[in-house]
């Protein structure tokens, strides 16, 4: 298999395009998005991937990845055709049109011994049903004149061009034949390849999620339970998990990117009428509802610390995780947002994204902090960690931080006279704590 085609080059599609690519395949891109197709072909990314802008240039400039505009190039020239489309997962439902729209393409160019991939997150049952009865709906059949599998993509954002490569990934055919096909296409790429069939390539990818997002859940779960009972969730936590059994993940202010929001819905409406499906259910409306406590803890903030409306607030992070610029689905969308409508001046700073959601976007973290009564910590970057405190507090108009990540050194911050509040931390404003910051739990 020599030659691949690619349909949707978006967060998925194209480091995959590239890394095939890279390993001295022939690529072929499509996508809908015309700007995407002749950016690609510039050699310029769109997304914002540590070593995939290097990679892409030298594919681009050694003739092994082209993007097209006309889909038919992906599949009548190519051995193998990788399907990289959204999924969106809208009223109860998985939206499969876009899915159904790259299968229309397949269809018109689908040929002997072809294999076809999906990567996109799809419902268990959906490659060896939907998608089998569409492309033999060509005369063809699936296991003896070309090959079907679903290969589910793992990556974060922001690691991709790694994990790519190092990440074990799940190879699930339709049948036998279709599985070692889709094996010798992905060892080119991966040494850490798990056989499977396509059923449980798809559900596996939906119960990794749905753990991830359960998990959080908890811990969220815990932050509003501690406030509660006047307890500090993150000593808690920390405590809890020197349990040699025990590992709590961290409590924030909600869940964001565009796999955790969706899949544990598309998980859950895979089966009708499930005993216990109210545990998933109910993980993501408290994961949904972390955004609203948090803004609820803001304005409790402010009344208490008389903060007049229309002052300045600063929020610093966007990103719906540390250290990526990816903004889908982030918590900080409705922070900003309700802060808006409340009538308060707001001053994003994200060192990795300019997105705002009508917050004025500063360049620095200074000039969003500047004469800020509050400074709100969103997102777990790795710069937060390192805030000059003592530098915050002279520019700050009133010294009060608003820590929804456990980012900031407690004891510092108190010696320093700020007033320091978090997520499940309501007591680490009133006692005198030994802590100096974070647990080690991870959501990562
Ligand atoms: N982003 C992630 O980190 C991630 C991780 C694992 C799985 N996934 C899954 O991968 C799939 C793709 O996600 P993504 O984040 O890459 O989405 P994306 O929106 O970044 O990219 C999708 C691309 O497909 C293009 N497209 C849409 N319809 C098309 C069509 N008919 N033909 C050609 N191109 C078309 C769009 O223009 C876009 O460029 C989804 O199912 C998602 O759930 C995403």
């Amino acid at each position: 298999m020599n030659t691949i085609g690619v349909i949707g080059l978006g967060c998925v599609g194209l480091p995959a395009a590239v890394i095939f690519a890279s390993r001295g395949k022939r690529v072929v891109g499509f996508d809908i998005d015309s700007q995407k197709v002749e950016m690609v072909n510039k050699g310029i990314s769109y997304i914002n991937e540590p070593g995939l802008d290097g990679l892409l240039k030298d594919v681009v400039n050694r003739g092994l990845l082209e993007a097209t505009n006309d889909g038919s190039c992906v599949v009548e020239n190519t051995d193998a055709v990788i399907i990289t489309v959204p999924t969106p997962f809208k009223e109860g439902k998985t939206d499969l049109t876009y899915i159904e729209s790259a299968l229309n393409l397949v269809k018109c160019g689908l040929h002997d011994k072809q294999l076809i991939v999906i990567e996109s997150t799809i419902p268990p049952g959906t490659t060896k049903t939907f998608v089998k009865y569409k492309l033999e709906e060509t005369g063809l059949r699936v296991e003896e004149d070309f090959y079907l599998a679903h290969v589910p993509e793992r990556i974060a954002p922001g690691k991709a061009i790694y994990e790519l490569t190092n990440e074990p990934r799940i190879i699930g055919g339709v049948g036998p034949k279709s599985t070692e096909r889709a094996y010798e296409l992905y060892s080119t790429v991966n040494k850490k390849l798990y056989k499977t069939d396509a059923t449980t390539a798809e559900f596996v990818k939906l119960i990794e999620n749905t753990f991830r997002d359960l998990n959080i859940a908890y811990a969220n779960l815990l932050a509003l339970m501690a406030d509660c009972l006047d307890v500090d969730v993150w000593e808690a936590i920390e405590l809890a998990n020197t349990h040699p059994r025990v590992n709590i993940h961290k409590p924030g202010p909600g869940v964001g990117g565009s796999c955790l929001t969706k899949d544990p819905y598309m998980l859950v409406y895979s089966v009708n009428d499930l005993f216990g499906k109210e545990l998933i259910l109910i993980s993501r409306s408290i994961n949904e509802f972390m955004p609203q406590y948090t803004v609820s803890l803001i304005e409790k903030v402010l009344q208490e610390n008389n903060v007049p409306r229309k002052s300045k607030i600063a929020v610093l992070g966007v990103a719906y995780k540390g250290n990526i610029g990816d903004t889908r689905e982030s918590p900080a969308i409705f922070i900003v947002k309700e802060l808006l409508k409340k009538g308060y001046e707001v001053f994003t700073y994200d060192p990795y994204t300019r997105e705002s959601f009508g917050a004025i976007s500063t360049n620095s973290m200074e000039e969003a902090i500047m004469g800020a009564y509050v400074t709100i910590i969103v997102t777990d970057h790795e710069q937060f960690k390192e805030i000059d405190l003592g530098k915050l507090k002279d520019k700050m108009a009133k010294p009060i931080i608003i820590d929804c990540r456990h980012l900031i050194d407690l004891r510092k911050a108190k010696k320093l006279g700020f007033i320091y509040y978090g997520i499940g931390c309501k007591r680490c404003n009133k006692n005198d704590n030994t802590r100096s910051s974070g647990n080690k739990a991870g959501n990562n």
